[in-house]
């Protein structure tokens, strides 16, 4: 495997092999010195050009974890001010000969052109709202974690599902280590065209609470125009939000998960991130072996 592009490349194998081998890189984690020499000399570009928290410091963790170098880029203060294309600021960190990209791009296929532009290892950290592999790759790390298996769990996923790269990819790696997923939200928040997705769709989170393992909620994603088509954010609560009382009717044994970053108050309450339920902070710490298992696999070419 060159790049890892989209969750649609993966078979449950490869998968469950990035899952195996994050648990490995967990144990690292956990020792009183946290780092191993496997890919030394390598260096490790992050080229964001979209805000990030998670995934851009979670890949620089993971890289230094394996004692590769990092270098960041962000468009802020860059050349891209100037005028700068994709293509000529790719063939300019290019030239800095990096081992691998990790691109975060607003724009849906951004990094499959600085594969082809850079003829280098690409990682996609999100784009548009089209793909975020490392992303759903936690997720499901985090769900094997904590129920010990994926196959035939119930997974609700709420909200902004459109305008939404997690919800995307998410849902294809719960299908592929077969989860059943369920959308849920306003119509005018769920995909155009759903065709062959394999999902059951509901705009009632009230009759779909009570019948799920798990319920993964998204924020409105405004950068993408999703706080335009609905008619107000009190509506929204009132019908999609995972409220306190809501999240009484939840299955005793169910649990809360969100990609971050959350707004408190409107599609979770600040109680719900916070309670024994919320595997917010555990998706979070997942993203750094689960991005060690990426960075490794790619960059050593040793498969199982
Ligand atoms: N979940 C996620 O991608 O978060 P960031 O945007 O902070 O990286």
């Amino acid at each position: 495997m060159k790049h890892l592009l989209s969750i649609e490349d993966l078979d449950r194998g490869e998968i469950e092999d990035f899952l195996d081998l994050a648990g490995e890189f967990s144990g690292v984690l956990d020792r009183e010195v946290p780092k191993v020499p496997a890919l030394r000399g390598k260096t490790v570009a992050l080229m964001f050009y979209e805000d990030s928290t998670r995934t851009r410091l979670s890949f620089d963790r993971a890289a230094k974890a394996l004692s590769a170098d990092v270098m960041t880029f962000t468009p802020g203060g860059s050349s891209v001010a100037k005028g700068e294309s994709l293509k000529d600021t790719t063939l300019t960190i290019r030239a800095m000969s990096p081992s691998l990209f990790v691109v975060r791009h607003r724009s849906p296929g951004a990094p499959w052109r600085v594969a082809e532009w850079s003829g280098l290892p690409v990682v996609n950290g999100g784009d548009g709202a089209h793909q975020h592999p490392t992303q759903a790759l936690l997720d499901v790390l985090t769900v094997r974690d904590h129920f010990g298996k994926v196959d035939g769990l119930k997974v609700a996923i709420v909200g902004d599902i459109r305008n939404s790269r997690v919800a995307r990819s998410t849902t294809q790696a719960l299908q592929k280590l077969g989860a059943e997923v369920t959308y849920i939200g306003p119509r005018t928040l769920l995909p155009f065209d759903m065709g062959d997705w394999g999902v059951e769709t509901s705009s009632n989170l009230d009759e779909v609470l009570g019948e799920v393992d798990i319920v993964y909620m998204l924020r409105i994603q405004r950068e993408r125009g999703g706080g335009d088509d609905f008619p107000s954010v009190m509506e929204y609560i009132n019908r999609f939000s995972l409220t306190e009382e809501r999240a009484k009717r939840l299955l005793p044994h169910a649990m809360v998960m969100h990609p971050g970053p959350m707004n408190r108050g409107i599609e979770i309450d600040a109680s719900v991130a916070d309670s024994e339920r919320s595997l917010v902070t555990k998706q979070v710490a997942n993203g750094i072996p689960i991005r060690m298992a990426v960075l490794f696999r790619l960059l050593t070419g040793e498969t199982k």
